[in-house]
């Protein structure tokens, strides 16, 4: 639907970056995670834009429990404690008029397991981070469909005009982080990572 296109063969570079690899590794993934996302409907309704956050709250506090477990034994090298965006889900389903209670009770994955290296973290953080990237086009959409506002829409809105600057800042400290060597164990928990959110969107 949008410019993130399986690549063909011929168009991966030779001795690819980081990212170019986990782009090519999961963009067939990206695809399918964007097929279940009702969000750019024009017909999208407040109701179904509360519970598609409600699933994303459920995916997102496991994560990064898992991600704040991995900065307290491993340290904070890849500035994972300023990425947190579980307050931001939080904040817009309250300024949708969820209670705090229900929030706490709503359903949260089970299935997301200690991360237990670098190259593993940095997989998942590609693809929390670059949901930040797609997130601009979903603001957007959002802003037209839905009677929301930047106030009420702190997730979808993500860093801002900082996006850019954020995910250029992961790049770049994740490439010096993995060596070449571990690329595949990124390239298999970015796939993970996709996969478990796909799951979770399809089932809940
Ligand atoms: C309707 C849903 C979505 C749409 C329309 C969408 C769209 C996009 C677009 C247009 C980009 C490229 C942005 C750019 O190059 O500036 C992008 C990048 C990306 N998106 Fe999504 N996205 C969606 C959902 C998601 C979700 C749910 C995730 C993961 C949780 C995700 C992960 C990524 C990643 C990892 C990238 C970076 C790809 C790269 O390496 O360049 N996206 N998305």
């Amino acid at each position: 639907m949008h410019e993130l296109q399986t690549l063909s063969p011929s168009s991966i570079p030779a001795n690819p970056s980081l990212f170019e690899f986990l782009k090519s590794e999961t963009a067939d993934l990206h695809l399918s995670i964007e097929s279940v996302m009702p969000l750019l409907r024009a017909d999208l309704t407040l109701a179904e834009y509360r519970s598609h956050l409600i699933k994303m709250l459920g995916f997102y506090t496991p994560l990064e429990a898992r991600l704040s477990q991995y900065v307290q034994e491993f340290g904070d090298g890849l500035s994972i404690a300023r990425r947190f965006k579980t307050q931001w889900i939080h904040a817009d389903l309250i300024a949708l008029g969820e209670s705090t209670i229900d929030l706490a009770e709503s359903p949260k994955n089970a299935g997301i397991s200690k991360i237990s290296s670098l190259p593993k973290c940095v997989g998942i953080l590609y693809v929390i981070e670059g949901a930040t990237l797609g997130a601009q086009v979903i603001r957007r959409s959002l802003l037209n469909n839905l009677n929301l506002d930047d106030t009420r829409m702190h997730f979808y809105n993500g860093y801002g005009s900082e996006t850019l600057t954020m995910w250029q800042s992961l790049r770049s400290q994740a490439q010096n982080a993995v060596k070449d060597s571990e690329y595949s164990e990124s390239g298999a928990s970015a796939r993970e990572t996709f996969r478990l959110l796909l799951e979770w969107l399809r089932a809940s």
